[in-house]
């Protein structure tokens, strides 16, 4: 049976890691860290039968108010239901934004560095995907307004511009709340969405809140903003939710997907209303985060001793990753080389560009490992790196 399982091709998770090695590239969460009594007592909740139907295209009614009351609670601004519209989560979302807002070629600007399956997504859909720098305070709007000021100039104006506004990934930075003004400000003025990917906006490992999220900026319905159970709950119930102005929303019912199959997800959604009614999601997403920065606090330090000190980084004060900047005399490639040699894995600078920009940097996270991984994931770091002693010597 066993050696029937081991020849077999069947996978059971998306990520399957080499036994041995400690991936610390991977940005997802740890298995036993996930809700699975949460999911169990809220299935056993379920007494809708009409919920086993074709659901309502903009997501089940129940849903979309239990969401809207969360979202009220913890954004910090009034969430209309009437301005949520149910999704399969970001990943989803984006799918279906690049659907219905561009066509193919159109010019997307995307921050660079970015997700980098996103650009899977851009790709699958034939955008034009053009950079745009980030800084400490994420993406640098000036350098957009000029980007969009050269286009104009071409006739040409863009489908959308995506940003990852909130403790970014990779790089952790948290666009201000000026640029986040600015940014709205050249959405009207140059006509064009802003899609922003509010993923880890949820997740903060201080007592200073970032800003609103982004539809809180948004004062003509130019912001559309995507948001997931994925990383305050689980992945896999694939569930998440598009916030914007109906009239944004609406063309989404003509999504191909959706208008065949009606709204996305009506048991997950289900389980998630019981999850947010009972309390039990705030519960766990502070717990959560409560883990999440002790790991923060753990790696930083254990960093700090570790690697030579000119390997820079600012310790994350939100989201899942740690984005260390190398000096010029260490070659990212090789030294990824070297972690894997001396089994840990991280992902490199290059990765995250929509044209290939050679950012010096590697991405961590923290999520996926308890304490003693994270820290014999450092020990090999430190071996590959060359340890604190390696700059003198
Ligand atoms: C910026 C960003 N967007 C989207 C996703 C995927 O979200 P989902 O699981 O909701 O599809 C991730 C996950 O790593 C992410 O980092």
């Amino acid at each position: 049976m066993l050696g029937a399982m081991a020849a077999s091709t069947i996978r059971y998770q998306q990520v399957e890691i080499p036994e041995g090695m400690i991936d610390l590239g991977l940005g997802q969460p740890q298995n036993e860290l996930l809700p699975l009594d949460h999911v169990r007592r809220a299935a056993s909740c379920i007494d809708r039968i009409d919920i086993l139907q074709y659901g309502a295209e903009w997501g089940d009614g129940w849903y979309r108010v239990a969401l809207g009351e969360y979202l009220t609670s913890v954004y910090g601004i009034a969430v209309d239901p009437e301005h949520l519209f149910a999704t399969n989560g970001n990943s989803q979302a984006l799918d279906m934004v690049c659907s219905v807002y561009s066509r193919p070629g159109d010019v997307v600007f995307v921050e660079d560095p970015t997700y980098f399956i996103a650009l899977r997504t851009f790709a699958d859909h034939h955008l034009d995907v053009r950079p745009v720098r980030v800084d400490d305070e994420g993406m640098d709007v000036e350098h957009l307004a000029e980007l969009l000021a050269a286009l104009r100039s071409e006739g040409r104006s863009p489908a959308f511009v995506h940003v990852i506004p909130t403790f970014q990934n990779p790089t952790g930075a948290t666009l201000s709340a000026e640029r986040r003004a600015r940014l709205v400000a050249l959405s009207e003025e140059y006509h064009f969405v802003v899609v922003a990917d509010e993923v880890y906006h949820l997740l903060r490992y201080t007592d200073v809140p970032p800003p609103p999220p982004m539809a809180a900026f948004d004062g003509s319905g130019t912001v559309v903003s995507l948001g997931t159970f994925s990383k305050i709950f689980a992945p896999g119930l694939r569930l998440g939710w598009v916030h914007g102005v109906p009239e944004l929303l609406a063309p989404f019912e003509d999504y191909g997907v959706v208008t065949s199959g009606g709204g996305l997800n009506p048991i997950s959604g289900l389980i998630a209303t019981t999850v947010m009614q009972e309390g039990w999601l705030e519960e766990y997403r502070t717990s959560l985060s409560s883990i999440y920065a002790g790991r923060v606090s753990l790696m930083d330090a254990e960093l700090r001793a570790a690697l030579p000190d000119d390997v820079m980084w600012t310790a994350p004060t939100g989201g899942y990753f740690f984005w260390l900047g190398l000096p010029a005399r260490l070659d990212v490639g090789a030294v990824r080389a070297r972690c894997l040699d001396q089994g840990v894995d991280l992902r490199v600078g290059s990765l995250f560009s929509p044209i290939g920009t050679p950012h010096p940097c590697v991405r961590l996270s923290f999520t996926f490992y308890a304490d003693d991984d994270l820290r014999e994931g450092v020990r090999r770091l430190a071996r590959a790196f060359g340890g604190r002693e390696a700059r003198s010597g």
